[in-house]
């Protein structure tokens, strides 16, 4: 078993044991909610099955698609942005070199600067390169950009026919620009599921070709999560459910005035897995007024750094550690004559051992300065770690907006600045700059 630890110990300065233990109905109620799909947003509750529902031909199909572009290939370049993006991002930094054999994966389409597509286009020279262009919509600015961009260069590069046979889409059933241009194209597509919203698609095509094209095994991943979806789905009962507890613990300091969670980690590979969780998180809570505001720090480079806002700025403020139960490898510290340094006194331990002493001694100076914690442990950096932490955070968020009264499978928020970038710049039908 996948087992991800939950530690709570620490949160007692902000949300006591009794004020945990009065949520559980609460939490029973949305859970029930939840797996029976009877709320708001329920015609988005594809991702609650996607690990144990994912049968062995689509997986096949994407590993085949993988192993063939890495066949021509040195590089693929990943575009899309938000869900259509993070998820494999997290993917690949977290697993590091455990995603060993594949091709290096780039991305693009999540920004609109210059410099860094230039910059992209400089490093790709002399490379060979395919294309997975992802957008459920097939028409977000960013992603679209970026593709015609790409898929021109490529074109340039390799001729129509070679060009084609190096673009993947993925994208909608029937829906949208990008599914029309690949029918006409002939582009080889995959499908995100209707009842999949881009944030909880990691665990579909969305994520699984660009990580099986980075050397990911994606089955020991679905393993992973199809474990903690049989966890999350089985009970909503605290001592069973870890996921519930989180959600009901975020859902209640946010009620006493907690309203910035911190995602805290020792150990940079998790660096894009906090971003995924923002997003995740941002998106799915944050309206109506409601929502943590999900933020993430790096130590203990940013003890350095933001370490003195968290230990004593303002106190509306928790914090969650990812935590590594252990490291791939040893890093073992050397004695040195006549201890220039005055570190002998840590010879022979390893670079591990001082970063779990900074983290027991970041949690306790934090405590002490009003910032409870909680911490989430995996054993280590495998796929099915990777692939029950996609899920574990998937189901706490949905049941966190539920406990919120929001529905976290929508994201009306993001329209407006599109509309206001359109009317600028001239798009038809918008009005004028
Ligand atoms: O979670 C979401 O729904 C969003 O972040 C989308 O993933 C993001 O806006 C990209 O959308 P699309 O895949 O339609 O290009």
């Amino acid at each position: 078993m996948t087992s991800i630890e939950l530690d709570h110990d620490l949160i007692r300065e902000g949300l006591s044991e009794e004020e945990i233990r009065a949520l559980q109905p609460e939490v029973d109620r949305c859970h029930q909610t939840l797996t029976q799909g009877s709320g708001a947003g329920n015609s988005f509750l594809g991702w609650l099955h996607l690990p144990s529902r994912t049968a062995d031909k689509p997986l096949a199909d994407i590993e085949q698609v993988a192993r063939e572009l890495s066949e021509c290939s040195d590089a693929l370049v990943s575009i899309g942005i938000g869900g259509s993006y993070l998820g494999a991002r997290a993917g690949l930094s977290f697993l590091g070199k455990g995603a060993e054999g594949g091709m290096e994966v780039h991305f693009a389409g999540h920004n609109l600067s210059t410099d860094h597509l230039a910059d992209l286009f400089d490093h790709l020279e002399g490379q060979d390169v395919c294309v997975n262009v992802i957008s459920k919509s097939g028409t977000t600015t960013e992603p679209a950009l970026a593709f015609r961009l790409l898929r021109q260069w490529l074109i340039a590069r390799y001729g129509d026919r070679e060009a084609a046979r190096r673009i993947v889409v993925t994208t909608d059933r029937e829906k949208g620009a990008l599914k029309q241009w690949a029918d006409a194209e002939g582009y080889r597509t995959f499908v995100i599921p209707d009842d999949v919203g881009g944030r909880f698609s990691v665990l579909s095509p969305v994520g699984l070709l660009p990580l099986a094209a980075g050397g990911v095994d994606i089955r020991a991943l679905m393993e992973g999560a199809r474990q903690q979806e049989a966890l999350a789905l089985a009970t909503s009962a605290f001592e069973r459910n870890p996921a519930a507890l989180y959600a009901a613990i975020r859902h209640g300091l946010r009620k006493k005035g907690k309203t910035i969670e911190i995602l805290a980690t020792f150990h940079p590979a998790f660096h894009y897995l906090q971003e995924w969780w923002k997003q995740l998180a941002g998106e799915s809570e944050g309206k109506e007024g409601q929502g943590l505001f999900p933020a993430s720090v790096e130590y203990t480079t940013d003890l350095h750094s933001l370490g003195q806002w968290v230990q004593e700025g303002p106190r509306n403020v928790f914090e969650t550690f990812l935590r590594l139960a252990a490291p791939g490898r040893r890093i073992e510290i050397p004695t040195l004559q006549n201890d220039p340094d005055g570190l002998n006194y840590l010879a022979g331990q390893t670079i591990d051992h001082v970063n779990d002493q900074a983290f027991l001694g970041t949690r306790a100076a934090h405590l002490e300065g009003n910032v409870p914690n909680m911490t989430i442990t995996v054993a280590r950096r495998s796929p099915a770690a990777l692939g029950a932490l996609f899920y574990f955070f998937e189901y706490a968020v949905a049941m966190t907006g539920y406990l919120m009264g929001v529905n976290p499978f929508d994201q009306p928020g993001v329209e407006l600045y599109k509309k206001n970038m359109f009317r600028l710049l001239g798009k038809p039908g918008q009005g004028k700059g």
